[in-house]
């Protein structure tokens, strides 16, 4: 390999390096989530936050919550491990299924890629609180007509979503029910099934009858 190229190479390793840190060095910038930056992206916990305990203020499925957590907890801890509550899965983890959506302020998040302290002053609804009290709701009354469940590992998950596009109060298109449960993946291939509950609960244009 000619000096040339090894020489690129290694500027361009060097150069990679300094915008990572760049990078990194914004995404802890005090302040940097008001201005626009992704849930949780002041994340990333330093060695010495190791351990590091803040104060949590928020509203939880309509109940107030003040509590302490730690500063590299994610919401999806938070939830399922310090208050014992299941509804909201941990599957993969780092974002890519969708099985521990929650809303934040009405709109879903990922739970296992936000920062519990990022929720102080914001309200919380997990799955538990979807129903019309202890009676189910009509979006999830559709999902039984319609089977949308088969072992239902992503179940809280996809009502989740599809509670965020209900709530637009208007009538849904198939394309739009798609979109909206894009971040969620269902393993037993139950989209079509979900697509018709969602539509129905929307009074919006479904095909009729039960899907293949
Ligand atoms: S567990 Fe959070 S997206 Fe998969
Ligand atoms: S119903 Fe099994 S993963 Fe969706």
């Amino acid at each position: 390999m000619s000096e040339r190229v090894k020489l690129t190479r290694r500027r361009w390793i060097e150069s990679m390096g300094a915008t990572a840190g760049a990078l990194s060095a914004a995404a802890c910038r005090p302040g940097q989530e008001e201005s626009g930056g992704p849930p949780g992206a002041r994340g990333a916990a330093t060695p010495e936050a190791v351990g590091e305990r803040v104060s949590v203020d928020f509203q939880l499925d309509g109940e107030p919550k003040k509590l302490e957590v730690e500063t590299r907890a994610t919401l999806l801890d938070l939830l399922r491990l310090d208050l014992g509550l299941t509804g909201a899965k941990r599957v993969c983890d780092r974002g890519a299924c969708g099985a521990c959506m929650v809303l934040v302020d009405g709109l879903p998040h990922n739970s296992c890629m936000m920062l519990a302290a990022d929720v102080d002053g914001s309200k919380v609804e997990t799955v538990a609180s979807l129903g019309e009290g202890e009676a189910l709701g009509a979006l999830q009354k559709a999902f039984i007509a319609r089977d949308a469940s088969q072992c239902g590992f992503c179940t809280p998950g996809m009502l989740v979503s599809c509670t965020a596009l209900l709530r637009r109060g208007e009538k849904l298109d198939r394309a739009q029910v798609q979109r909206g449960i894009a971040g969620n993946l269902c393993r037993c291939g139950t989209y079509p099934h979900v697509i018709e509950a969602v539509l129905d609960a929307s009074g919006g244009a479904s095909e009729g009858g039960q899907p293949a």
